[in-house]
């Protein structure tokens, strides 16, 4: 990754303003490249250093909903720096399934933990835990709403792999509606220059009006159905999953679960450095047999979380509240 000289000292002594990262509306280009060069830095810092970062800190892991990738790159992240861990994976073994409100849980997590790590199913949940936390709190997903903590690690990935952000072509793919790795990570696009992005899907997942009017005036937005046409134009292809849990109905997810599978043909229509990307997990949208191709990004974008989210925490860290 490479940045320009003036580029590296305004950030270097930039500082990050965030009490919360709830979404990624709310943080800067400045401040989005202030987390990436820190995660940078992180991935190179000597590990016991790095251990004493978190050191006699506890970070609270609040999972209302399955995650793999974020809890344990969370969890992994807050052990390298030295943290503590306490929460759950599964509100079932928590006092919500006696009835405790969301603003309960966090009055009392925030005298446990110094910083909340949350994901809820409500969208606009993690918004409204950080009203009432005196602690930080971080977005793991809330509901079809952001993911805000995947999307730096996209662009970290991005940055990492192409040593930029501006000027990228990028296609989403997939469930746009119901995705919110791709709401977050078209919300950031649009903050970087020269960005194009083509949001592909079947006409039952576009993606959501408002979003679209929100970043069409700062970065160039085209919808289609048709991969084939665009897939030559694109440096990363940004495929998500069908989101099943979030239809009403089965039969309509039925319609739409196999829109878009991906297989090693398709590179041969693609540019030398093409990329795909995906939060995972996957269910049928990409072949394994594209896993072991150089265009396989997925994987390390997954690891790529580690240092985001130590950047993170280490940033959010002994950020004080008034509510
Ligand atoms: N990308 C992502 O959010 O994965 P998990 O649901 O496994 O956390």
């Amino acid at each position: 990754m490479s940045l320009k000289a003036n580029e590296k000292n305004s950030i270097e002594s930039g500082t990050f303003s965030l009490t919360d990262v709830v979404s990624i509306a709310d943080i800067s280009r400045k401040e989005i490249e202030i987390v990436l060069n820190k995660a940078k830095n992180l991935e190179e810092m000597d590990k016991k250093e790095k251990s004493k970062i978190l050191e006699n800190r506890v970070v609270a892991s609040l999972f209302f909903e399955p995650s793999t990738r974020t809890r344990l790159s969370f969890e992994t992240a807050i052990q390298n720096l030295g943290g503590r861990v306490i929460g759950f994976a599964d509100p079932g073994v928590s006092s919500f399934k006696k009835g405790e409100t969301l603003s309960d849980t966090i009055k009392m997590i925030e005298r446990y933990a110094d910083i909340i790590v949350m994901r809820h199913f409500i969208e606009g949940a993690a918004r409204r835990a950080a009203e009432i936390s005196q602690v930080p709190i971080i977005n793991g997903g809330d509901g079809a709403n952001q993911h805000p903590t995947q999307t730096l690690l996209d662009l970290y990935t991005i940055k990492k792999e192409f040593g930029k952000i501006d000027g990228i072509t990028i296609g989403l793919l997939g469930d746009l509606k119901y995705g919110r790795t791709v709401h977050s990570l078209a919300y950031a696009l649009a903050k970087f220059n020269d960005a194009k992005i083509y949001c592909i899907s079947p006409e039952q997942l576009k993606m959501p009006k408002e979003i679209i009017e929100d970043i069409k005036g700062k970065v160039k937005v085209i919808e289609t159905d048709d991969l084939n046409k665009v897939l030559p134009e694109l440096d990363v292809l940004y495929a998500t999953r069908i989101q099943k849990e979030r239809f009403a109905d089965e039969k309509d997810y039925n319609k739409v679960k196999n829109a878009f599978i991906l297989d090693a043909g398709i590179l041969k229509k693609t540019k030398k450095q093409f990329r795909i990307m995906h939060p995972l997990p996957r269910v049928n949208e990409i072949k394994t047999e594209l896993d072991l191709t150089p265009a396989a990004l997925y994987f390390e974008q997954a690891a790529n979380g580690v240092p985001v989210r130590e950047a993170l925490l280490a940033m959010l860290l002994g950020k004080k509240k008034v509510i």
